[in-house]
């Protein structure tokens, strides 16, 4: 199909959709005028990244990547940032002096879908702090805490120490939270972890550890949880940090598409 073909069929059936319901719930000029509002609202709030990857991000994925091989991956949500330092041992995401939270310390193996070890590959790991806020866009934090990268060793392991965040909520003062509040939904995210693994010759896992103790891993606004991706933090024998481990396989990559 031509792109132009394509873009007619897509952006036609979208409308198309949007026209039908219309007509199903029978909308008012008001309705749509406040509909009209909220758009350019969105928009000037510079909340179009957020709305998308919190409302649509999750159908893509499942479609773009529902019959992936190796490990699940979930969305990647608005706030990665892709300079993160590598770290060298002891792996310790940055972090201000009195950092709220658990310590937790995570460890693992990289392998290929067939189980052989990745040495060199590389984890691009970021989350929220203990008030559900990430660093380089809640002003309140500093530059680049809790962000980093680390790389697997000879035998494709790796470990990361930081510590537990917090649910995180959609900004409840903007319009995507003006949206959810007037629908009557929960705004709130449970507790996460994003890590990117890549390694070359293998697809980019773009996912998110969940933790089990986390409130809303069934009503996550962002519909972002899998089963496969919870893990269960436990106290470590004689240490006040608490520890889990997780296995990441990569996929082989997927061959260019023909031109
Ligand atoms: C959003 C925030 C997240 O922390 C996340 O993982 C996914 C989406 C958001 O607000 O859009
Ligand atoms: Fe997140």
């Amino acid at each position: 199909m031509t792109d132009t073909a394509r873009a007619d069929r897509l952006i036609g059936d979208i409308l198309g959709r949007i026209h039908q319901a219309i007509a199903e719930h029978d909308v008012t000029y008001e309705e749509f005028q406040t509909a009209k509002q909220w758009l350019i609202d969105v928009g000037e709030a510079g909340e179009w990244p957020l709305f998308l990857d919190v409302f649509v991000e999750h159908a893509v994925e499942a479609q773009v990547f529902g019959d992936r091989r190796g490990s699940q991956g979930t969305i990647l949500g608005p706030y990665h940032l892709p300079d993160a330092p590598v770290l060298e041992a002891p792996f310790e995401l940055p972090r201000r002096p009195d950092e709220a939270g658990d310590r937790v310390e995570f460890t693992g193996q990289v392998t290929d879908e067939h189980g052989a070890p990745i040495a060199g590959a590389e984890l691009d790991v970021w989350h929220a702090d203990a008030k559900g806020l990430y660093s380089g866009f809640d002003p309140s934090l500093p530059e680049g805490i809790l962000r980093g990268k680390v790389l697997t060793d000879a035998d494709g392991r790796y470990t990361v120490r930081t510590i537990l965040p917090a649910p995180y909520t959609i900004p409840e003062d903007g319009p995507t939270g003006a949206m959810v509040h007037a629908a009557g939904w929960s705004p709130w995210r449970p507790a996460h972890i994003h890590v990117i693994v890549s390694a070359e010759g293998h697809e980019p896992l773009v996912t998110q550890l969940y933790i089990d103790s986390s409130d809303y891993l069934d009503n996550d606004v962002a519909n972002a949880v899998k089963d496969e991706l919870i893990v269960r933090p436990r106290r470590k024998e004689g240490s006040d940090e608490l520890g889990f481990t997780y296995d990441f396989a990569l996929a082989q990559a997927r061959a260019a598409a023909p031109v």
